[in-house]
């Protein structure tokens, strides 16, 4: 694509973007005239695409010197990241299908700025600042982290002694996980599917493993298109909740039997083995949407195929030695982003806007909080829900004051 059509493609997207983005925009809106991070400067590894680019160009108004760059080698749209760096005067270093190598070297110039504040997803710039780029640690104040597998990583460091500032579990939020994680991976999930593959969903025997908040939304959209749902848990409490919410519950190596499509989103490793592949049925398509290509063996895959080959834009055909094909979708990175577009606009919009609120939060607070991983505080939840209510034009009942007296007293029965 020419240089010119790409840059027009990554404003109109950006464009677009902050045009829905409503939530993050009254807050946008409060924070430039209060400039309200001012001489501040924010490194952010987040997927690279247009919701990021409105996030990031919030808080280059509010004041704040930003660097960008992707969390996930595949993940970036690149007329978004050429739009940034040439439009909007934003540095961004993300490139779609960069290597290890470069992948790494643009998170080290994200962190050249020597960040007071860092925004992670997946927690790879908070381990490189805690590993290779240690000297910067004193400079950094805190961070937000955006995703499941972020805070599993920083909780387990911080349980060690080894997290040296705090940080936000922005993915704990209410408003980030019951939106983003459920709908936005249950949308965004069958859309990269659908973008990959252009199969019909109705009627196939679809397997999601994992019924945390993204597998719930999985699950759920997979439904409402028509196939028949199994659902592989390791968690007893959430095998049932799968099962009374109507949905086919049993093992991984039992479900690559029946399976037409399975998606994996855990956020553990090894979800779908040699011993899975070996039992699937020819055509399979696997895709995975947890934060890293772990989830599904690759090696495996490789091991156990006579050759492989490049059949569409995001399908890898793997040709197995017992005579069955297998197809990959997106190198079983991320298919949401790899091979969709992420997150529908409006979830972003409200994750986005708690990212921001969290970072004011964190500004305001960091020099009283220990190293630690921090809920988000209730009422920045109720913000952003009350600000996303008011966009909608919902109006909400409120609670009286002998009704407010009623819920917190215990003195009062019938
Ligand atoms: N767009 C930007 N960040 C995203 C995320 N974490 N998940 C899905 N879409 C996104």
């Amino acid at each position: 694509m020419a240089r010119n059509e790409l840059l027009q493609k990554g404003v109109n997207r950006i464009e677009w973007a902050k045009t829905h983005m409503k939530v993050l925009g009254k807050v946008r809106e409060r924070f430039v005239k209060e400039k309200t991070f001012e001489g501040l400067k924010v490194g952010m590894a987040l997927h690279t695409e247009a919701k990021t680019a409105v996030l990031a160009l919030t808080i280059q108004e509010a004041g704040a010197e930003v660097r960008l760059t992707s969390c996930n080698p595949l993940s970036t749209d690149d007329s978004v990241a050429y739009a940034l760096n040439k439009e909007y005067g934003l540095e961004t270093y993300a490139k779609k299908g960069q290597t290890n190598k470069d992948y790494y070297k643009s998170l080290n110039k994200v962190l050249d700025i020597g960040p007071d504040y860092v925004i992670d997803d997946g927690a790879d710039l908070i381990f490189m600042l805690h590993t290779k780029r240690k000297e910067l640690l004193g400079k950094v104040k805190g961070a937000n982290e955006e995703t499941t597998t972020g805070v599993m990583r920083l909780r387990a460091m911080a349980q060690e002694g080894a997290l040296k500032f705090p940080v936000m579990s922005v993915n704990d939020a209410y408003m980030k996980y019951l939106f983003d994680n459920r709908y936005g991976t249950g949308q965004s999930t069958m859309d990269g599917i659908m973008s990959a593959t252009n199969l019909v969903i109705a009627g196939k025997t679809f397997v999601v493993a994992g019924y945390g908040w993204c597998g719930r939304g999985i699950a759920m959209r997979a439904k409402g298109m028509g196939a028949d749902v199994v659902v592989c848990e390791v968690d007893s409490i959430r095998a049932i909740e799968a099962k009374l919410d109507g949905f086919a519950v049993m093992p991984m190596r039992q479900a690559a039997m029946e399976a037409d499509i399975i998606v994996s989103a855990t956020g553990c490793k090894d979800v779908i083995t040699a011993e899975d592949i070996k039992v699937m049925k020819d055509g399979c398509v696997l895709a995975n949407s947890g934060h890293f290509d772990n989830e599904i063996s690759k090696a495996a895959l490789g091991k156990m195929s006579r050759r492989h080959k490049k059949v569409r834009e995001s399908v890898e055909e793997y040709r197995l030695r017992n005579g069955r094909k297998v197809y990959l979708l997106a190198d079983g990175r991320l298919v949401n982003l790899a091979a969709g577009q992420g997150h529908p606009v409006e979830i972003m919009d409200m994750s986005f806007a708690i990212q921001a609120l969290c970072l004011e939060y964190l500004d305001f607070s960091a020099q009283t909080l220990e190293p630690d991983v921090y809920d988000v505080p209730d009422h920045l939840d109720d913000t952003v829900a009350r600000i996303k209510l008011e966009t909608m034009g919902i109006r909400i009942d409120r609670l009286s004051k002998g009704q407010q007296d009623y819920v917190r007293s215990w003195r009062e029965g019938t």
